[in-house]
Order: structure tokens, then sequence, then C-alpha cells
């Protein structure tokens, strides 16, 4: 170890002491950030995605190709011009929604330590006019990992690497709750997932309510908002309009935790409910490839 590395993980040890069982953090300053565009999706659960007659993209998902190959084409995001379709009540919703924001852009940045995963998520807070259903929590952010294990079957019956193509996507069906018609209790789901088939999203989520513990769980037959052991912390404050959300979370832990190793790449998705939002009614990225030491759409480099 050269002089000063050691002695910044030193202060690091030092500084860490002082916060009690806080972990050293990564310098953020010194650490590449990407810019994620989230979108207001409406209703387009899987099942839309993968119809082939309503959706663009269902047969080149059939082929292996992922929702950023079409939609984060710089000159053509496809989504930002058809939010306006879907806030405006044209499509995937079944009326206009006036007031709320089509697009938040993030700036998504992830680092290690060689046994602890650091995700830190930076956002302007846009101007909104959401439902507040969530009286408690005037915004949450939730983050899913995967394995490239989740399939989800398609119109024409072929299984497609749903989360490797997707994100969270996995998880979002046109009959779940607050969707329109659906059962209030049936909470998001993967077809077929189990722990034990390795079919399930781990989820954490931070919630900015005073006193609001951040929620460890996973996604495999329904939605668990407990049982991981994984995450250490979760953080955020809001300087002027800049929300800050910090995760730390160690590389395994107990049910539901997607375990991480240097060299793996898994699967992410993240969302946002603005505004006091709550259930399908929140923002969403597409999936991202996290690298732990490794290239990916993301890298947390050590
Ligand atoms: C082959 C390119 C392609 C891929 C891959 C693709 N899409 Fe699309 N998507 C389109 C096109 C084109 C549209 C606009 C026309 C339409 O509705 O089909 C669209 C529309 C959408 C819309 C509605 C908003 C709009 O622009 O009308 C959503 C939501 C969406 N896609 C999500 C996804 C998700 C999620 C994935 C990955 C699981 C994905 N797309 C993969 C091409 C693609």
């Amino acid at each position: 170890m050269n002089k000063t590395l050691f002695a910044a993980s030193a202060l690091g040890l030092v500084m860490a002491g002082m916060a009690g069982s806080v972990l050293a953090a990564p310098d953020w300053s010194k650490v590449p950030s990407r810019q994620v565009t989230l979108f207001y999706p409406g209703t387009s659960g899987i099942e839309w995605i993968q119809n082939g007659t309503e959706h663009g993209g269902a047969k080149a998902l059939r082929k292996g190709d992922r929702c950023i190959s079409c939609h984060e084409d710089e000159k053509k995001f496809t989504v930002d011009i058809a939010t306006a379709d879907i806030l405006g009540g044209k499509k995937l919703e079944p009326k206009a929604i006036t007031g709320r924001p089509g697009t938040i852009p993030v700036n998504v940045q992830a680092a290690n330590d060689g046994s602890n995963l650091y995700l830190r998520f930076s956002w302007k807070e846009p101007k909104d006019a959401a439902d507040k259903k969530d009286k408690d929590n005037p915004v949450k952010l939730a983050v899913m990992l995967e394995e490239g294990k989740v399939v989800a079957k398609d119109a024409k019956g072929k299984e497609v690497l749903i989360g490797t193509a997707g994100g969270c996507w996995g998880t979002c069906h046109t009959d779940a709750r607050t969707m329109p018609g659906a059962d209030d209790k049936k909470t998001k789901y993967v077809t077929g997932g189990t722990l034990a088939n390795g079919q399930y999203y781990d989820m954490m989520q931070w919630k900015s309510g005073k006193g609001a513990k951040p929620v460890d769980g996973h996604v495999a037959d329904k939605r668990v908002m407990e049982g991981g052991k994984a995450l250490v912390s979760a953080e955020g404050k809001k300087e002027g309009d800049t929300w800050t959300v910090t995760f730390t979370r160690k590389f395994t832990g107990g049910e539901g935790d997607v375990a991480l190793a240097a060299g793996k790449v898994v699967n992410m998705g993240f969302a946002i409910h603005n505004d006091s939002s709550e259930g399908r009614f929140h923002h969403v990225s597409f999936g991202y490839t996290l690298g732990i030491d490794a290239k990916a759409d993301i890298t947390a480099a050590k």
C-alpha cells in the first residue's frame, strides 16, 4: 500500500470509528457517474411489454435484445416522447394525469470496498402533483438486483430472460395492486419465482419519512418486505432541490439477498416514488448491469 492510500484508509478508519458503526464511505467526488432517465411507465406491465401486437419491442426481446438497446438511443428516446402519450391518457393510462413529470434524470454511482457495495443516487426533485397516497413518505427509492435467472413467457410462449433484458419488469404485472381493476392485495411477483430456483429479485428501499426504516426484502412468488440481512444502511438527504440517497450493502446476507463478489455482474433496476406517490405511480428505470470490479453498464470499482 502506498503512503497516500495508507493515510486515506487510516483516516477512513478513524472517521468510521467516530461515526460509530458507519462504514468508510467512498469519496463520491472521485467515483464516475452514469445518468439514467427514469420515466413514468403507466400500466405497462410485462404482459403489455411482451405482447407483440401492442409493443414494438416484443419481437426484439424474444431475440435477446434489452430495453436500453432501443430506448436509450439519444436521438430517439421513445419513452420520453411517449410519456406524453401515457400521461396524456392516450395509451397505458385509463385517463390523463396532469402535473406529473414524464421523466426524472438520476445520477448513479457505485463503489465497493471488498466486502460492501455502495450505491449512490442523486437527482433534482421535479415539480409534481401525485395522488399523495403515502402521506408519511414524500419520497422513496427502491433498488432491485437479479442474477440473470428470471424468465417471463411472452405471448408466443417463448421464455425471455427478463431480468437481463429489462430489470424490474419481471415483477411488474397488469394484475397487481393499483393496476386498473386489479386485486388490492396482490403485490408484485415473479411468475414461477422462488428463492430456491433463483428466479427472484433482491429488493431494498429507502423511505424519506421521519423514523422510517429501510426495507431489505425480495420479490419471488410475492413481495416480501423483510428477511434480508445484507443492507447495512440506506440514507437520504435533500440539499436545495437535490436529493442524494446512499445504500451500503454487504456482499452477502441472508434470505433473498443476491450474493455479490468481485468479478460478478448482476442486473439492476430502480424506481422513485416522488411526491408521496404509491404503488405503480412511480418513475422507473430500465434494466442496467451492475459489475463488482467488472465491466458493466455501471461498475462498482474498489
Ligand atoms: C426493438 C426495440 C425495442 C425494445 C428492445 C424495447 N422497446 Fe419499448 N418500445 C419500442 C418502440 C418502437 C415503442 C413505441 C411504439 C410502441 O408502443 O410500440 C416502445 C414503447 C414502449 C413503452 C411505451 C411508451 C411508448 O414509447 O410508447 C414502454 C413503457 C416500453 N416501450 C418499455 C419497454 C421495456 C420495459 C422494454 C424492455 C423489457 C422495451 N420497451 C424494449 C421499442 C423497443
